[in-house]
């Protein structure tokens, strides 16, 4: 450095001694780039002599070239511009490296040289490194994972939702939803219970707290069942600093649970029914031959000439009730399926319609409005057309007594290719069937129906009919706005003919 007239030689020592202590390496540049000088430390650190650098231009020193940098770049050049510091880090041999670039004035303020601090930020570089490399992992595991996760801030504003959550919630800060507060996740009120129950030692440990089944809502407003558990972030004085929680939807697990209830109940039931069968063609066989003497010896009586009017008043009392007896008797052979079947390769919808029209003529369907909504297309099974128009008719006869006189009946059939299943379905607008009730309606002589006017057997016949079909019915919907029974039938498919056959056949 030029001595300075303006100091004394006491003053000079010192600044150069400031100078030698600096804990940086540090340099001092003329603004014709050329190298005046540079601290203890710098000579120290780069194991360097004044010989090796004084008088040298800068790009030896920083850059290690013989040519000067395109001057754009030149932190030197921005300093002497702006009058202010400029940067850049740099690897030099393992090493990472900040170095600063500062103007020193001179007494009118323009810019006499400029010294370069080096600082060594091979550590701070590293920690950012591996800082980076954490952050980058932990988004990686949130977006990889198939739990939707939320992070807020300690009021509640939504600062992190991972892609599943996304999708869990809605739209987030998209459409119309736009998500950004904690509380628009829950049922009112819910995110404060939360957030209560998280502070709560009581309930799970402190600041954590997991709920198996509870409600969220999405953006639309819909309710959704799932699994979720929540925590407290604290930051390292033990202050709350974040929120997160993590959830599952149950969705999956729910329709699950579900479909297993309703198995074990199909078992219940189909379990029963081969029971209740078992009983019904018991008592129908035992019933069916004194029946048969009772109505025809009625019948002999009713034959003779010598009885007054009033015997064979009464007589044909006997034999009308013998035969309704007789009806019964058969309608429980049918269901116990201990009757003869007559099967055949049969269109369902021609039997639907075989069946339509020999009811559609009777006066509880005058105000009925019948709508088909036939698959066109070939839905073949192997059926007694005889039993099957005794199902369909009886289901909507079952339809039309719902509806007390008036209103629709859908009748719906499809195929499921896939799963080789013919299906019909018979709709109605009655007035549902009770929860209760649903149980034991295919149950034999349950019936909700006035004493006398019905046996209850109808829906038992059915029963037994389909099952004897190897196909299933169920009730698919009830409630206030009606019911719609759905019957499951195999389809059948014809046995693809082979090469050789068809030459046989030729
Ligand atoms: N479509 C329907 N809507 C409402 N309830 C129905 C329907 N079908 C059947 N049920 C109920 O199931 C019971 C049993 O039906 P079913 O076995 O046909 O006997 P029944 O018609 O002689 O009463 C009915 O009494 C009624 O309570
Ligand atoms: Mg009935």
């Amino acid at each position: 450095m030029t001595s300075d007239t303006r100091f004394s030689q006491e003053e000079l020592f010192w600044q150069t001694r400031i100078f030698d202590s600096l804990s940086y390496p540090s340099v001092v540049i003329a603004p014709d780039k050329s190298v005046v000088g540079a601290n203890k430390k710098f000579y120290d650190t780069y194991k360097l002599s004044r010989e090796d650098i004084i008088g040298k231009m800068c790009f030896h020193i920083f850059l290690y070239k013989d040519t000067p940098c395109n001057s754009e770049d030149c932190p030197i050049s921005k300093v002497l511009k702006s009058k202010t510091n400029h940067s850049y880090t740099i690897k030099h041999q393992y090493k990472w490296e900040e170095r600063v670039f500062s103007p020193i004035f001179d007494d009118r303020g323009a810019v006499a040289f400029v010294i370069s601090s080096i600082r060594d930020i091979t550590r701070t570089k590293s920690l950012e490194n591996q800082l980076i490399g954490v952050k980058e992992l932990i988004s990686r595991v949130m977006y990889s994972s198939a739990s939707a996760i939320v992070a807020a801030d300690r009021q509640g504003n939504i600062e992190l939702m991972n892609s599943v959550a996304k999708e869990l919630f809605g739209d987030y800060n998209g459409g119309e939803g736009k998500i950004t507060h904690t509380e628009q996740l829950y049922p009112p009120g819910k995110a404060k219970e939360i957030m209560k129950m998280l502070r709560d030692e009581k309930i799970g440990s402190k600041g954590k707290l997991i709920i198996p089944r509870t409600t969220i809502v999405n953006f639309k407003g819909e309710e959704i069942e799932v699994e979720m558990s929540a925590a407290i972030i604290y930051d390292d004085t033990g202050e709350e600093s974040a929120t997160m929680a993590i959830y599952n939807d149950l969705k999956d697990k729910i329709k699950v649970e579900k479909q297993l209830k309703y198995t074990q109940r199909q078992l219940a039931q189909s379990e029963k029914m081969a029971s209740l069968g078992q009983l019904a063609a018991g008592v129908a066989h035992e019933i069916n031959n004194p029946l048969t003497g009772v109505l025809f010896y009625a019948s002999l009586l009713l034959e003779r000439e010598d009885l007054d009017e009033g015997a064979k008043e009464d007589l044909s009392y006997i034999v009308e009730d013998a035969n309704r007896c007789k009806n019964i008797v058969k309608s429980l052979l049918v269901y116990s399926r201990s009757t003869d079947t007559n099967k055949n390769i049969v269109q369902i919808n021609e039997i639907v319609e075989q069946s339509l029209k020999l009811v559609r003529d009777q006066k509880k369907f005058r105000n009925t409005k019948i709508i088909r909504y036939l698959a066109d297309e070939m839905m073949l099974i192997n059926a007694d057309t005889n039993k099957l128009n005794q199902v369909i008719i009886n289901l909507v006869i079952n339809a039309a007594d719902a509806m007390e006189g008036s209103g629709k009946i859908t009748l719906n059939t499809y195929k499921d290719k896939l799963h080789k299943k013919v299906f019909l379905e018979i709709k109605d607008t009655g007035g549902g069937i009770p929860r209760e009730n649903l149980s034991k309606i295919f149950d034999p002589f349950f019936t909700t129906k006035e004493v006398g006017k019905s046996t209850g057997l109808g829906l038992s016949i059915v029963y037994g009919i389909i099952e004897e079909h190897g196909g299933t019915i169920s009730v698919k919907k009830t409630g206030a706005k009606g019911t719609t029974f759905v019957i499951e039938f195999p389809m059948y498919v014809p046995r693809e003919e082979g090469p050789f056959l068809c030459n046989l056949a030729l």
